[in-house]
């Protein structure tokens, strides 16, 4: 299979999304008018359903790149994603991940770290109101209080909606199930780095989610999160194969 072409700068800060994941992540990103959809091997073209629009087939296809671009920079291997019947990616032995767009790039993540699951989002800064009229069905009344008083609450209601959908990614496939957005309670645990970074917990849902950590911060003109979930293995989930070979 070829290798992915080299990357070029896309419109975001990658080292300062990269920042917010402890342990260290290799982070790979792709322009979404890199590489056109049609040009694609039809194996990966079929992972998205054939109704999928042309601004969807970008994305995904910036999307597939950035992986490529994260699993070479981290295996040494060039290996293209595949998905599972409901969207989710495949992620070869031994590695895993995670990717995100925006209608302008895609970011993905990945780590060689056993045992551990990987979540990132980006929203733009821009889709804040659209979400903010819908802040009932993102955060529970005691989320939005916390994070109305210490940020406008446009910002904090993107920034508990990212932090969500980044800690949904990073759960094996068995505790994603039945989640929603009101059924795992965030609460702030402090800050690092940049002023404007801000991490949560989760307060509840399985009890293997305690041990998660998601940060979020505004970079660029997006809100970004990254959420890690270590001990993986403790679960008895089996998502996240051992070393192996992969093509
Ligand atoms: C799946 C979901 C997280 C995607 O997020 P999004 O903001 O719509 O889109 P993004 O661009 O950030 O991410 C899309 C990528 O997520 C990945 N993805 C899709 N389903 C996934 C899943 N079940 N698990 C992990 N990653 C998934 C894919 O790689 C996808 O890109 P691709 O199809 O081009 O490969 C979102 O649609 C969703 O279901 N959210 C529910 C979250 C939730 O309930 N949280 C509360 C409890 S923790």
């Amino acid at each position: 299979m070829t290798a992915p072409p080299p990357g070029r700068a896309a419109r975001t800060d990658g080292p300062r999304l990269a920042a917010l994941f402890d342990p260290a992540v290799v982070l790979a990103m792709a322009s979404t008018d890199e590489t056109p959809f049609p040009d694609w091997a039809l194996w990966i073209r079929t992972a998205l359903p054939e109704e999928a629009l042309p601004a969807r087939q970008r994305t995904f296809a910036a999307g597939r790149l950035a992986a490529a671009r994260a699993i070479t920079a981290a295996t040494g291997r060039t290996h293209w994603l595949d998905a599972d019947s409901r969207g989710a990616p495949l992620w070869p032995p031994g590695v895993s991940g995670s990717i995100s767009h925006t209608g302008e790039f895609a970011v993905c993540v990945v780590t060689r770290a056993r045992d551990t699951g990987l979540g990132i989002d980006v929203e733009p800064i821009a889709s804040a109101p659209g979400l903010h009229t819908a802040r009932r069905h993102i955060c529970t009344p005691a989320e939005f209080e916390e994070a109305a008083g210490a940020e406008d609450s446009l910002t904090a209601v993107l920034r508990v909606f990212c932090a969500k959908e980044a800690l949904y990614k990073a759960l094996p496939a068995p505790l994603q199930e039945g989640l929603g957005f009101l059924s795992v309670p965030l609460r702030r645990s402090g800050t690092r780095g940049a002023p404007d970074t801000v991490a949560f917990r989760p307060m509840g849902g399985a009890p293997a989610l305690s041990q998660a950590v998601i940060r979020t911060a505004v970079v660029g003109t997006t809100m970004a999160a990254a959420a890690t979930l270590p001990r993986l293995g403790a679960l008895g989930t089996d998502t996240y194969p051992e070393d192996g070979e992969f093509g």
